[in-house]
């Protein structure tokens, strides 16, 4: 299983950094946004990634992920010119993607609580796998229509009378044929390749599991100012009250084994003096938390 972060699209809610620079850059709270899919990805074992993303902004990319082996990984990079849409990212990632599946999520997604199932539905999945959740303000997202009986029988794409209440999150799970699925893609109205349009051909296709988070799972919007804001108080506060990061990419990749303890000294010895290099030292002397994480 391969891994895609896309960190494009042009941020536009959040003018005027937004001409400026990457909306996936942006901190929320102690660590760049894109920390958090990353995070999400590792969480779910995928230890080969390629991130997506414009001209001016790959560079910022290598500089904070590099080949990826310092942490047990291999991450590469590939340009998407314009913003042509998320389903893009099959057609810009064909050559990476080979005859792999692929999980593709956001850079701006931030998902927060026990995020096992995504594992448990990357080895279930057959042909594309997507996940609902409840929001208070579906018209802004992909919108999952029920029938009577439960089944799935349609996403909408931004719908201006929602079918329900859950809107397709920004991690996806799909087989081999997702990029020739994605080619067969025409641009919607707004010009892009819609995910919603592909998911809709695996459903037609009687190939796509809806799968709904639980109520436990926190998924935090990040396009707009006051949605930033609140996700970084959310990070802030869990990280306090505990003393523990959420999406530290270095941590991580200690705890699942990507990494061995001694790679893991080095990395931190090669850090600048700061309170994420104090934090990851804590860790790296927590032996029980360690050994926790491992049972
Ligand atoms: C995109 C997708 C939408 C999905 C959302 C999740 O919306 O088109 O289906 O629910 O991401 O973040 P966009 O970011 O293009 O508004």
């Amino acid at each position: 299983m391969k891994g895609i972060i896309l960190a494009g699209g042009s941020g536009s809610r959040l003018y005027p950094v937004s001409q400026a620079y990457s909306k996936q850059l942006i901190m929320i709270y102690d660590k760049p946004m894109i920390y958090y899919p990353f995070s999400v990805l590792m969480l779910a074992g995928i230890k080969e990634a390629l991130i997506i993303s414009n001209e001016e902004t790959l560079p910022y990319y290598r500089k904070l992920f590099g080949d990826g082996s310092q942490l047990g990984m291999s991450i590469s990079y590939a340009l998407q010119e314009e913003p042509r849409g998320i389903a893009d990212a099959f057609l810009v990632g064909e050559n990476f993607i080979g005859k792999d599946s692929v999980t593709l999520i956001l850079g701006d997604n931030i998902f927060y609580g026990k995020l096992d199932f995504i594992r448990k539905a990357i080895q279930g999945n057959e042909g594309g796998t997507v996940f609902g959740y409840y929001v208070n303000d579906p018209e802004r997202y992909g919108v999952v229509e029920f029938n009577a009986s439960g089944k799935v029988i349609s996403i909408e794409e931004k719908p201006k009378r929602p079918k329900s209440n859950y809107a397709v999150v920004g991690l996806y799970i799909y087989d081999r044929t997702v990029s020739e699925k994605a080619r067969s893609l025409q641009p919607s109205a707004r010009g892009e390749l819609e995910i919603t349009d592909l998911n809709n051909l695996y459903l037609k296709e009687k190939r796509l599991k809806v799968e709904l988070f639980g109520r436990g799972i926190a998924w935090l919007d990040t396009g707009t100012p006051r949605s930033l804001l609140e996700a970084a108080t959310f990070i802030g506060a869990v990280e306090n009250r505990q003393g523990l990061k959420i999406a530290c990419i270095e941590e991580i990749a200690y705890m699942m084994n990507f990494i061995d303890r001694k790679m893991f000294k080095e990395i931190i010895d090669s850090m600048p003096l700061s309170s994420y290099r104090e934090y990851l030292n804590k860790i790296y002397r927590d032996k029980q938390l360690y050994n926790r994480y491992q049972d």
